[in-house]
């Protein structure tokens, strides 16, 4: 296969809302020789050549390989630079342990952590033996280091993704031309999903009044600066110093 001196290829998603928006609408905006292709279920109606939509519902588990695999396979593989942002996530039911559906464990744990465990596999399937750099970020949560009631299943399923993320890194390193892998947490970002969490009740999610607090107290950073930091981490490797990274230091 040939690959000459291309554009860079971002693959990223989860882009009707949020980081994953803004990222889009980010890197757009930087300008340069780019492709995106972005996939969730909302379209998010961005009118520039160099965006591609993909509707896609990551949480159809039996679908995900299939998926992946037309998602990295609508370009002819030329690229500088190949990118993987697997961004989507949701925050499922907030209730305690004993007091949800198995349908919400099943959700939470297929868009958080199954898909992006998916993609990351079909990325690396396709693209280990190809010389141009290649990046996954898998956007986690700093809820995967932390216990939060009510939150059982996101906490699990980002935890399940940081894990799968050092194996995958950490196997990397036997590689002749090595895939980079990192799995990063946000930190606190004013997006849809913040909003989600200020509208649970305190009873299925007693930390609620520290994320009220934040919110009132402006300590949530735009979507747009989390945009920023994740671009200035694809832009300087020396910034990517271990497989589980924070926009928190960035
Ligand atoms: N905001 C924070 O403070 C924060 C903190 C830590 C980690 N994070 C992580 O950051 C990532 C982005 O979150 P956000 O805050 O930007 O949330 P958001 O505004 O709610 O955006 C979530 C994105 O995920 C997509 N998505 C959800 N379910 C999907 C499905 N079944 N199939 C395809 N796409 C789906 C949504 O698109 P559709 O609904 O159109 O499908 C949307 O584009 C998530 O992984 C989240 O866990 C956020």
């Amino acid at each position: 296969m040939a690959y000459s001196e291309g554009m860079n290829q971002y693959f990223i998603t989860g882009v009707s809302s949020g980081i994953g928006l803004a990222l889009v609408k980010e890197l757009l905006a930087q300008g340069g020789e780019l492709t995106i292709h972005g996939c969730s279920r909302r379209d998010p109606g961005i009118n520039d050549p160099r965006f591609h939509f993909y509707p896609i519902d990551l949480s159809n588990t039996n679908e995900l390989e299939q998926k992946a695999h037309d998602f990295f396979t609508v370009e002819p593989w030329d690229f500088k630079r190949l990118v993987l942002v697997n961004n989507a996530g949701i925050l499922g039911e907030v209730a305690f342990i004993g007091e949800q559906q198995a349908k919400h464990y099943i959700s939470t744990f297929t868009v958080n952590a199954l898909a992006p465990v998916i993609f990351s596999e079909v990325f690396i399937k396709l693209f280990q033996y190809t010389d141009p750099e290649r990046i996954i970020f898998n956007i986690s949560s700093g809820a995967a280091n932390k216990d939060m009631e009510g939150w059982a299943a996101y906490c699990a399923s980002k935890a399940a993704l940081d894990r799968f993320t050092s194996v995958c890194a950490q196997e990397q390193t036997h590689k002749e031309t090595p895939i980079e892998v990192y799995s990063i947490s946000p930190g606190v970002i004013d997006t849809a999903m913040q909003a989600e969490i200020r509208s649970a009740s305190k009873d299925k999610f007693p930390a609620l009044d520290r994320f009220l607090t934040l919110h009132q107290d402006g300590e949530l950073l735009p979507a747009d600066d989390a945009a920023r930091k994740l671009i200035l981490l694809l832009n300087k490797p020396d910034l990517r110093k271990q497989p589980l990274l924070s926009l928190r230091n960035i």
